[in-house]
Order: C-alpha cells, then structure tokens, then sequence
C-alpha cells in the first residue's frame, strides 16, 4: 500500500484524493493542487496523490488534472502475478465505502432516478493477468457495497469506482470529477492538432503570466492555450494569431465568452508586432508529421524563434511544446535563451519536449540576476 496509507490518522481526517493526470504533467498538477490547498502526499506516472482539508466542489475547478477522485487505496508494489488479484479484492473490500459516498454525494449529488454505478478499469504494462481479470477483482472487492436496487450503467452512473493499473502502480477510487474536467465548454469548434485542455492549462501555469502582462500564443489553432490562460486569469492581456484564416476564425469562436482578444492573421516568423512588446510566447507549433515537408521543421523553427526573440522583452519567457527538441535547440541556440523546465509530454501519439526558456534579461541587470535556476542544454 502507499507509505503514506500507514502514518497516524485522527477519525474526523477526511481520506485522501488523487488525481489522474497527462503523463508528463505531474509536477505541474502538483504545482496547481498546492496552490489550490492541497498537500501533496506522492506523485507517480500519471498520478498524483494529496490531502485537503475540504472536498468539495471546488475541487473540480482545478485545470491541469483529467480526473479527481476519493482515494480508497492505492500500491506501488503489484508483482506482476496472478496474486495481485487476490490483493486487489482484499484491499478494495477492506475500504470504508459508506463513508467515501457520503464525501461524493456532497460533491456530486446523486442524479434522479435510480440509483447506478459504474466501474472502470484501466490496465498498463504486461502483467500475468488481464485486464477483465483486474476487474472481476474489483467487482468481487465491492460485493455488498451497493444496495441491489442500484444498477449497472455505462453512462451517466450515479458513482463510478475507478482501478488504475499502470505497471507496479494501482490507485482505485470514488471519481469526483466527470468528462467536463478535461473536456472545456468553451471548445465549441475543434481542429486535428487542437491541443488538450489539460496540457495547454499546464503551458499557462508554467508562463506564470502576470496582471497587464501580454502574452501571446503565436500559432494559435483552435485557441486552446489562449483560452485557458483567460480562463485562469483575465488579467492577463492575450493576443494570438495563425498562419490559416480557417484558425483565426475557430479562435475567435471559442473565445467569443472569455473576452473576445484580437485574434490575427499573421506569419509567426515575422510578427507584426513591435520589438520588446510581449511578455510570455507559449505556443505549440506544427509538429513534423503535420507539415507537407516534415524537414521543412528545422527553417520553421529557426525563422519562428528569431520572430519571438524580437518581440519578447528582455527576460521575457518562452513556453514551447514541440515534437523536434533538437530542432529546437539549435534554433535557440542562435538566440542564447536560457532553459528553466523540460519534461516531456505524449502528445498526438508522439513523444513531444516541453520547455520554458528565458530571454537574457538586458545586460546591465544580467551580473545583478545571474539565473542559477537554468539547466544546462
Ligand atoms: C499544433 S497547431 C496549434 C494548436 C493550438 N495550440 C490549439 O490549441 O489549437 C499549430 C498551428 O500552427 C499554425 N501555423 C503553422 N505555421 C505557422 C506560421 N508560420 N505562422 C502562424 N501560424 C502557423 C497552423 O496553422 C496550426 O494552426
């Protein structure tokens, strides 16, 4: 079970939650989870566990996780074996269930109706059982926890028992949250490459843009990335622009609720804008397998960075996502920006680079500020 499962617990401590997150976003729903109160307790591929003083609702406005659920148990130490399946009915049967629907009715309270539930399991990695097995487990764990009057039902169950299994790991739980967490109302138009909510909310938080500050999101598809920084913070001026009128005009649809910024039919490699005007960039450009010519990234990148370099102020901050780190880099390398963060992200398939750079500040504060935070490239 997850160490943390033995420290010492008063019985008013409500029990902890997790989060399901993009994998790659950990530190950043992390980030995000502590700001909103919480205390992160562990964090692993794809999860992060922490306790809070209050679950409720609010909860379900955070922006970086897909899923929030009430944790009812959790290992990092499955073996692989057919005996998991025995400790997996043995754990799940050992969980104060009646207590955990209590906190989820309060949360999401229970649709007209009858009463129904749903569970779901989710299988990574190879194990020596399958993923229907893990399941049956589960469901044999929950015998007696729902009345017989509460039905079965694919959609709209009143509870829904998640297990996730991803290699050694397993968390399973009471889901707080529904699709609504990671599927924005404000996406009313989509395109192909339009980025995940979740990942564009990590680009925003990770910009930390600040009051009266720009930022701009010079490729902007759908508006993905604009949209959540409004969403996060209207203080913050945006702009963005694409190469594709068809973009601007999504854009300017799926932010027609959050402010209606000036959304601009421009070249990102020469930005009409003038030179030290823009605070954040944080875009994420075409990746190779989108372009016609995938080898045409390496002149885009280094056409596109040039652009950015004059319009950022100096210490102005760069968030790119992009599927060509090396491309990038050398493109950055002509520019001399410094790189805070990378990690990476699965995006579309493909294993992409997320990175925050930072323009060098002028040169009489650079001996003033000399930046240890930076890693090496
Ligand atoms: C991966 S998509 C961006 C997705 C966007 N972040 C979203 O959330 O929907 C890349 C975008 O870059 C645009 N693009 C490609 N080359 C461009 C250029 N030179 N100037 C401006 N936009 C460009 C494409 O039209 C496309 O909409």
């Amino acid at each position: 079970m997850l160490n943390f499962m033995a420290s010492a617990r008063t019985p008013s401590e409500l029990p902890p939650c997790y989060a399901l997150v993009w994998p790659g976003l950990e530190q950043v729903a992390a980030d995000e989870i502590s700001d909103w109160g919480g205390e992160v307790k562990k964090t692993s591929r794809g999860v992060v566990v922490f306790r809070s003083e209050r679950i409720d609702r609010e909860l379900l406005r955070l922006r970086t996780t897909e899923d929030v659920y009430l944790f009812a148990w959790g290992t990092d130490s499955l073996t692989y074996r057919a005996s998991d399946l025995e400790a997996i009915q043995r754990w799940t049967a050992r969980v104060d269930w009646p207590q955990l629907l209590r906190l989820h009715h309060a949360v999401r309270p229970r649709p007209s109706g009858k009463p129904s539930y749903r569970l779901v399991t989710q299988m990574e990695g190879k194990h020596g059982y399958l993923r229907r097995d893990a399941a049956r487990a589960l469901a044999r764990g929950l015998a007696g926890v729902f009345p017989d009057s509460w039905k079965p039902a694919e959609q709209n169950a009143s509870v829904e028992v998640w297990l996730t299994i991803d290699q050694a790991t397993a968390v399973c739980g009471l889901r707080l949250s529904d699709a609504s967490m990671r599927h924005r109302t404000y996406k009313q138009e989509h395109q192909p490459a339009s980025l995940r909510p979740t990942i564009a909310a990590a680009m925003v938080r990770l910009a930390r843009a600040g009051p009266g500050q720009l930022l701009v999101d010079p490729m902007c598809g759908a508006g993905t990335i604009l949209a959540e920084q409004l969403a996060m913070d209207r203080r913050v001026r945006v702009l963005g622009g694409d190469i594709e009128r068809s973009a601007v005009r999504m854009t300017q649809s799926n932010l027609l609720r959050l402010g209606e910024p000036d959304i601009l039919w421009w070249d990102a490699r020469w930005l009409p804008l003038p030179d030290a005007s823009v605070d954040h960039i944080v875009s994420n450009p075409p990746f190779g397998k989108q372009l016609s010519h995938p080898e045409a990234i390496g002149p885009l990148y280094r056409a596109m960075i040039r652009s950015y370099d004059r319009v950022l102020v100096p210490g102005g901050q760069a968030v790119l996502l992009v599927s060509d780190a090396q491309a990038l880099q050398q493109a950055i390398a002509a520019v001399r920006w410094k790189a805070h963060k990378r990690s990476h992200v699965l995006v579309l398939g493909q294993m992409a680079q997320l990175s925050v750079w930072r323009k060098p500040p002028r040169p009489d504060t650079m001996v003033k500020s000399v930046d240890n935070s930076s890693v090496p490239g």
